[in-house]
């Protein structure tokens, strides 16, 4: 992203805030035993003694002060931004004084004291409730000083696979790895945010096919913001060291990066799957197409050259080769360039996008190979492929 680019990211950031956090409830269950138990000590009572007069069973109000503790806690949930308590029915409620209308000679609490028992009963139950609605990894715990947008420096984060939430047979040896800069420090009105890239899944057992990327920042989620565009994929089984350790090939999963908001001064990130499961190996059904429309610009392009491989059989070097190594069979690098081809969006795969579009620092293409031929070249072997299944 360059600087221009960044600073219309920060306005926009600016000027949406908070705003946009609100829709998060499939991470969220709708009951939660900490959460209900917070609630009862630290929320139900204070609503039963200011808030019952309007908003027992009879009403006139809804009915979030209800005797029953379980049935005021759904009632509640849905009156509660724990992303923006400030901005919460709750709170706004109480700030405008709304009683009033109802009961001139009513006195209620300060926003003070609103905004206390809903921060009590986050921290003390909500906080915990298990996520729902997709297969989510443990939480890591952002190291400090992170690398700064401004050093061009990236940290990895890594998760352990075999840890997922409900839990997933046959993910032992599997990682999600993705890279994360300090994109902009809070302040001044605007609020702070990470920006992500080169999320890549690690599988030492069986291929792996995910569906659904998501970003979680404190368990929390913003559809708006936190996906991955590439909807689903299958992933090769990577090399093993004697031990089981994956020693490399991670095919990148995307060449888009993402840039989610920060939400505190601690922030976990944890990552959530729609689907994740074993699969049977990718495999080009069309490997002759691939030698036709694929090949040819690898050769044409010097890719060898650093990836290794090719007629020439080149030596490759470095990162190229250990990340995306060319050496290989026709089929097999065919159906590992399909490992790194978003076939809903060819021409924001990677495979195209980092050559093509210089992506993340990669070295240009050559100026003899101009990109839309590549483009419709490889739209039309991704046909043939989707065609022969
Ligand atoms: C004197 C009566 C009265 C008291 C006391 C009162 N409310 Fe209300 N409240 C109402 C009425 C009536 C409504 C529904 C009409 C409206 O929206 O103004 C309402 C609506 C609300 C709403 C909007 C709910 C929705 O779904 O739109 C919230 C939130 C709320 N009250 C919170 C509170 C809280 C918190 C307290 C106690 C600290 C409280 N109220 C005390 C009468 C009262
Ligand atoms: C001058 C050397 C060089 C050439 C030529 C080159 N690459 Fe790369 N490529 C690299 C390096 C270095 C990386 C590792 C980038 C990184 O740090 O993620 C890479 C990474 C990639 C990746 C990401 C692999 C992954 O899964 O992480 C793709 C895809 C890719 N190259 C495609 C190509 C294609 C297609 C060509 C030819 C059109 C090409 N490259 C030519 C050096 C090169």
């Amino acid at each position: 992203m360059n600087p221009l680019h960044r600073l219309a990211m920060i306005a926009l950031l600016g000027v949406s805030g908070f705003g946009l956090l609100g829709a998060n409830s499939k991470y969220w269950s709708p009951t939660c035993a900490t959460g209900l138990q917070a609630f009862a000590k630290e929320v139900h009572p204070f609503l039963r003694t200011r808030c019952a007069s309007c908003h027992d069973s009879i009403g006139p109000g809804p009915g979030h002060a209800v005797q029953d503790v379980e049935e005021a806690y759904g009632i509640a949930k849905e009156l509660v931004n724990f992303d923006d308590l400030p901005e919460s029915m709750f709170v706004r409620r109480v700030r405008s004084h709304h009683w009033l209308e109802h009961d001139p000679k009513a006195t209620g609490p300060t926003v003070e004291e609103m905004q206390q028992r809903l921060e009590a009963w986050w921290s003390q139950g909500e906080k915990d409730c298990p996520l729902s609605g997709g297969l989510v990894t443990e939480p890591i715990a952002l190291p400090m000083g992170l690398p700064s947008f401004e050093s061009g420096k990236f940290t990895t984060l890594r998760w352990d696979l075999s840890r997922l939430t409900p839990s997933v047979p046959n993910l032992q040896n599997a990682y999600f790895e993705i890279e994360i800069q300090k994109f902009n420090e809070p302040g001044n009105g605007i609020t702070g945010a990470y920006r992500f890239r080169k999320p890549r899944i690690g599988t030492g057992l069986t291929s792996l096919r995910f569906k659904g990327i998501r970003i979680l920042v404190n368990h929390r989620f913003n559809p708006l913001e936190n996906t991955y565009m590439r909807a689903s994929g299958v992933v090769p089984v990577g090399l093993l060291s004697p031990q089981g350790a994956i020693l490399g090939e991670f095919p990148v999963l995307s060449a888009e990066s993402l840039v989610v908001l920060q939400r505190s001064e601690n922030d976990s990130i944890s990552i959530a799957f729609d689907e994740l499961k074993a699969s049977t190996p990718i495999q080009c059904n069309r490997v002759d197409e691939f030698e036709r429309k694929v090949l040819p610009i690898f050769v044409k392009a010097n890719c060898f050259e650093c990836h290794g491989g090719g007629p020439a059989n080149m030596q490759g070097s470095g990162l190229a080769k250990e990340l995306f190594s060319m050496n290989r069979s026709s089929a097999e690098l065919c159906s590992q360039s399909l490992a790194r081809m978003d076939r809903s969006v060819p021409e924001s795969s990677a495979l195209f996008v980092y050559p093509f579009r210089t992506r993340f620092e990669h070295p240009a293409a050559p100026t003899s190979v101009p990109a839309s031929p590549v483009k419709r070249q490889l739209t039309e072997w991704l046909k043939a492929e989707a065609g022969a299944h």
